[in-house]
């Protein structure tokens, strides 16, 4: 039996796959690779010195999906597949709606006809929207998401919820990340964003690695510690092993859960830089600037349904993950370019 990895070329899904390999699971990967590259998956198998189908697939494409669905044994499914820049989506609402709320709408009904009703989805803190006070936790009701990448976060998982009411087989953990940061530690695979980044990690490591002149520190008057804006960063290696053990409870439990993954812990932007500097011993130049509009001041998880209820907690910290951004980055200035 095998795992389908929607989106398994990409920043996360790549590191999960190394992860889930380990694990000793099987995994089938699909991708479109419209933000990303082939050659993740040659790294994973690299690094991992297993094999695997990686197939190029649309999500939105449902005969293909089906094809993919007849040809391998999939028990279940690994849902990153999705658009994920916050700015892009305020100028292309309809191609977020339809690539993220459509192409999943298609892999269920692909999947239930398939008979494979066991899905982890890759949502987000963004959820949580901005009425909320840190440490947020999964009772908190979610709503008001102040873009359209993250209104279709907080569909998707409407959608699930629902489906899930509708049919007691169905088995759904809506999983949501906080700020995903480092790389994979063999400095192998990592995050290479296209154009400018617009998260705080690749800019510092971009800065870092001479691409980019200054890092913008979008505001220091917020009412945080140092005044810049606090968030939750977890190494993508934590959260790549928070897949493996929501999958294992998926398959064994039914109905639908969701679990915050984030370490509890909030950093500030002046206290990104300044660990960033410390692990690599590189200088970030930056510049405060205005706050960036959609902002809020502080974001960090509430951790502690994962680690009760699937034994996971993060483990590594923000040097870790400095450490292996600037390991990727300064190998790959140009990412899978190069
Ligand atoms: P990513 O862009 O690196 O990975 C997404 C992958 O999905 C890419 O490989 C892309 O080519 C693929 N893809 C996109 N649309 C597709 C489609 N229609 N059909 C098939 N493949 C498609 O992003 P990531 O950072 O690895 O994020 C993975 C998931 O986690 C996304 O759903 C994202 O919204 C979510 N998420 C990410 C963050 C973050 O900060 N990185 C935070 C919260 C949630
Ligand atoms: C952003 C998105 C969020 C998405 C998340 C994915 C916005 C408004 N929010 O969240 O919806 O789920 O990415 O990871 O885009 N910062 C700087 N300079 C920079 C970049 C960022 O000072 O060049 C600051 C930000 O103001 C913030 C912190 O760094 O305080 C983190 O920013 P970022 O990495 O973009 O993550 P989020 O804002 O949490």
């Amino acid at each position: 039996m095998a795992v389908l990895v929607t989106g398994g070329a990409g920043y996360i899904g790549s590191q999960t796959c190394v992860h889930l390999l380990e694990a000793g699971k099987e995994i089938v990967v699909i991708d479109n690779f419209s933000n990303s590259s082939p050659k993740s998956s040659q790294a994973v198998r690299e690094i991992t010195g297993k094999d695997f189908p990686l197939i190029e697939c649309d999500i939105r494409d449902e005969e293909k999906l089906d094809e993919v669905f007849s040809q391998y044994d999939i028990d279940s499914v690994i849902h990153f597949a999705g658009l994920k820049a916050v700015g892009e989506s305020c100028q292309k609402p309809l191609e977020y709606y339809d690539n993220n709320i459509g192409g999943t709408v298609k892999l269920l009904s692909v999947m239930r006809k398939h008979g494979v009703k066991c899905i982890v989805f890759s949502s987000s803190a963004t959820v949580y929207g901005e009425k909320h006070t840190a440490p947020f936790n999964e009772e908190m009701e979610a709503g008001g998401t102040t873009n359209p990448y993250g209104t279709t976060k907080l569909f998707i998982e409407q959608i699930l919820k629902d489906l899930a009411a509708s049919d007691p087989e169905w088995s759904v953990s809506l999983l949501r990340y906080f700020n995903p940061i480092g790389a994979h530690i063999s400095g192998k695979i990592g995050e290479a964003p296209n154009g400018i980044p617009n998260n705080l990690m690749p800019y510092i490591s971009q800065v870092a690695v001479g691409k980019r002149e200054k890092l913008s520190v979008f505001g220091d008057d917020y009412d945080t510690p140092d005044g810049t804006g606090v968030r939750d960063y977890i190494h993508v290696a934590d959260l790549a092993d928070g897949h493996v053990v929501a999958l294992d409870r998926a398959l064994s439990v039914k109905g639908c859960e969701i679990f915050n993954l984030g370490t509890g812990k909030g950093v500030s932007v002046l206290e990104l830089v300044n660990a960033f500097q410390k692990a690599t011993g590189v200088k970030v130049p930056y510049v405060i600037t205005a706050r960036r509009p959609g902002d809020i001041a502080t974001s960090y998880a509430d951790p502690s349904k994962a680690e009760r209820i699937l034994g996971w907690k993060a483990k590594r910290d923000i040097f870790d993950a400095c450490r292996d951004t600037w390991n990727w980055q300064k190998n790959n200035p140009n990412g899978f370019d190069d």
